[in-house]
């Protein structure tokens, strides 16, 4: 049995967890900065790296304490090495590699991307390569044909805003709070989806790639001409109108890409993964495409996922040596073995 030590710092999570063979999770910390961010209606990078500093000697020693296991018992040390907030990163990559050197075990640099699409083998033990999958953070969105651990070919990314990024600086401008998406999905259960017609960025035809900035600049214009001409705003209305925009194109494009591909699974990933319309929109497709996702706490970013994704790297003997460093931009496929 290989026990991973995971440590993910790369936004406003705090996370350390102790995954066993990538599979079974034996505890999972998180210290959220979600409540000192909604103060100023989204992340602060400065505040975000002290919060952070401050916050992972105990996460990391409460998931050893929860895990049951003394450091002897590790097998590895694994940390998000990018992308995400540099300042964020680096406090977990400088602690994951002191780590790694005090007890003289091996040290795993995980892309944030990987830990999010791999999340789904937690609690999906009939999961198996390849499939699909839908990958929908805070900053990135993307159609991702996943062979195996660390291959991967992109059908489609975002150009522009993410989708999570689109949910959020909408609700911003709503003045809902942050984050975005789950502040949306709750105020659209009261809204009509299709009050509002805002514009679905398809692109040129048969691309997979996502673009949302269109979607936000069209409801930024709306929002502002109905307060210049004093007209009335409807926050359940909006915000059902643009979940519905996101969620279709979001959803189109997934089913597309698995009928192209011949798979029957698409997998979620990502924070946007909890949304609910989201996952019913996928679900109710007539071509028994069947949809996985993780449970919440492993859509949002927590550590159990980097966890997943390290074994496989563990398995291949993938091991970072002290000169890991945390990379603001990494996009996934940089990192895709060929065969
Ligand atoms: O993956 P994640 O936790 O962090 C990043 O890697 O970015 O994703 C955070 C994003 C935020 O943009 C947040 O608004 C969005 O996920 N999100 C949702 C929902 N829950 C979180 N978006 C739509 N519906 C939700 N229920
Ligand atoms: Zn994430």
């Amino acid at each position: 049995m290989v026990k991973i030590l995971a440590i993910e710092s790369s936004c406003d999570e705090t996370a350390a967890a102790v995954v066993e063979d990538g599979r079974q999770v034996l505890s999972n910390i998180i210290a959220t900065q979600i409540p000192t961010h909604k103060l100023y209606g989204g992340v602060v990078p400065e505040i975000a790296s002290r919060e952070h500093l401050e916050a992972i000697v105990a996460v990391v020693d409460q998931a050893m304490e929860a895990s049951g296991c003394a450091f002897a018992d590790i097998d590895a040390i694994a940390v998000t090495k990018g992308p995400g907030l540099v300042g964020s990163l680096l406090v977990g990559v400088s602690y994951g590699k002191a780590l790694a050197m005090a007890l003289d075990k091996p040290l795993i640099g995980v892309h944030h991307l990987e830990g999010h699409i791999m999340a789904n083998f937690l609690e999906h033990s009939d999961l198996s390569f390849p499939f699909l999958a839908l990958v929908v953070s805070g900053s990135h969105s993307g159609l991702i044909w996943v062979e195996d651990f660390g291959k991967y070919r992109p059908l489609g990314q975002s150009r522009d805003d993410a989708a999570g990024e689109a949910f959020d600086k909408i609700a911003r401008a709503l003045g809902l709070p942050y984050p975005g998406g789950p502040a949306i999905q709750k105020a659209a259960l009261e809204g009509d989806p299709h009050k509002y017609d805002f514009p679905r960025a398809w692109l040129e035809s048969g691309s997979y790639d996502f673009s949302f900035s269109g979607l936000k600049s069209s409801v930024l214009n709306f929002l502002n001409q109905c307060r210049m001409k004093n007209e009335p705003i409807s926050v359940p209305d909006i915000a059902a109108s643009v979940q519905e925009a996101i969620v279709e194109v979001l959803a189109e494009k997934a089913i597309k890409g698995a009928v192209t591909e011949h798979t029957d699974t698409i997998v979620l990933a990502g924070g946007v993964a909890a949304n609910k319309q989201l996952r019913e929109r996928l679900q109710s497709n007539k071509q028994g495409i069947k949809i996985i996702w993780p449970s919440l706490v492993f859509c949002t970013d927590n550590a159990a996922m980097i966890g997943a994704a390290a074994f496989g790297k563990y398995q291949k003997g993938e091991f970072s040596d002290l000169s890991l460093n945390a990379t603001a931009s990494l996009p996934i496929f940089e990192n895709s073995q060929q065969d």
